[in-house]
């Protein structure tokens, strides 16, 4: 057992807290894992608000790279020094989603058996499983990915969630190849990857759409050719217009809201794919479109649930892509920061400052 610091969230509402944990040393299937990055992402925060569920203390962080420091006796996949990437979906590999090729779906995904505790020895509950707002944390070995280890920590750690959650709605769930034509509705962190996987699909045109200007900005910076400002332009149109009077390929729609998903629904050819990846909450309703509308369109409405993403395939995939200079995941840095601003930087991210404010350990 080693005691570490780490960033919790001790009851719903409250402005979380650094303080000591005990971090057990890895028993089988486990790893130990020295962090050096960890980004600040939404679902951090909605575990401090109890919009998860209410399994206080949480342990936040989630969107981590670090060290493999020692493993349990039966692991194989990773040894100590590997240099990982996170992540809150290690499959099982023999469920009925894994047997049919859809490991995304894995109904059985690993975490770590033993529990991180309180110095007092309550028991925490890791963010997505995973806790890495720590300087050391306990994880399954499955949710350790081996990438190159001279890659820049806080960058490809963001692979772990929003990043990939962006990339892979437009290449794996939405099927952006070369050519293709695609519109992504919201350019917060998710969407402008969803608009950087797009581009490095070779997709024509990449339409970007938010309501606020910087977002805009960044997405051109990534890789969008267009730019649609939807608080002054109806985006439909703007993407009609774009695509030939068509309607775009693919959309991701990236907001997680009802109005948005109906403008991704209306915006696609008519062949075309809708991706919702934004995360709607429990109250919000598919909205009122006249079936004929549905009828009267064939391509397919999907949503992508962490970009569909297979880490072991992908993760490396896109590190090594990001080494080569051909996907600017240091874009996505606004700001690194330490332990102790976590707080602050939820406060940065609800104002819209910031892509991804990354806590350095
Ligand atoms: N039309 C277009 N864009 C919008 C609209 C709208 N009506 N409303 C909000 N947006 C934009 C915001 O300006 C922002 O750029 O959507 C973006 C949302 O980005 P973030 O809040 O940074 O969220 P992100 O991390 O990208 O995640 C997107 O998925 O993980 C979930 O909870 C997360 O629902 C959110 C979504
Ligand atoms: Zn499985
Ligand atoms: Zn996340």
């Amino acid at each position: 057992m080693q005691q570490v610091k780490a960033v919790i969230a001790r009851a719903k509402g409250q402005p979380v807290e650094v303080t000591t944990i005990n971090v057990p040393d890895p028993g089988p299937g486990e790893a130990l894992v020295k962090v050096q990055a960890c980004g600040v992402c939404h679902t951090d925060l909605h575990y401090r608000e109890g919009g998860i569920n209410d399994d206080f203390p949480f342990l936040l962080g989630h969107e981590a790279a670090g060290v493999v420091e020692a493993v349990g006796d039966d692991v194989t996949s990773v040894a100590p020094g590997d240099f990982v990437v996170l992540n809150w979906r290690a499959v099982c590999g023999d469920c009925r989603a894994c047997d049919r090729g859809e490991p995304w779906y894995c109904f059985a995904t690993h975490n770590a058996t033993q529990k991180m505790t309180l110095e007092d020895g309550t028991e925490l509950s890791p963010a997505l499983g995973i806790g890495a707002f720590a300087e050391k944390t306990l994880v399954a070995a499955g949710q350790c990915t081996k990438v190159d280890p001279s890659a820049r920590p806080a960058a490809v750690g963001l692979l772990g969630c929003g990043v990939m959650a962006g990339i892979g709605a437009a290449i794996n769930t939405g099927a952006v190849t070369r050519g293709k034509s695609v519109a992504v509705i919201g350019c917060g962190g998710v969407g402008v990857a969803a608009v950087a996987g797009s581009a490095l699909a070779g997709a024509s045109p990449v339409i970007a759409v938010d309501i606020d200007p910087k977002k805009l900005e960044a997405a051109k910076k990534l890789g969008a050719t267009h730019i649609v400002d939807s608080s002054q332009t109806d985006p439909v149109a703007a993407i009609q217009e774009l695509t030939g009077g068509f309607g775009a390929d693919v959309v991701v729609e990236a907001v997680g809201r009802p109005e948005t998903w109906r403008q991704a629904f209306y915006a696609r050819d008519l062949a075309g794919t809708v991706v919702l990846v934004g995360v709607p909450t429990p109250d919000m309703l598919v909205p009122d479109i006249p079936l004929i509308d549905v009828f009267g369109r064939g391509g397919s409405l999907k949503s992508s649930w962490y970009g569909d993403c297979l880490p072991s395939r992908d993760f490396p995939m896109l590190v090594d892509l990001y080494q080569q200079g051909r996907l600017d995941l240091d874009a996505f840095v606004t700001e690194e920061i330490g332990i102790d601003d976590v707080e602050a930087a939820f406060d940065r991210m609800h104002a819209g400052d910031v892509l991804r404010s990354v806590v350095i350990l």
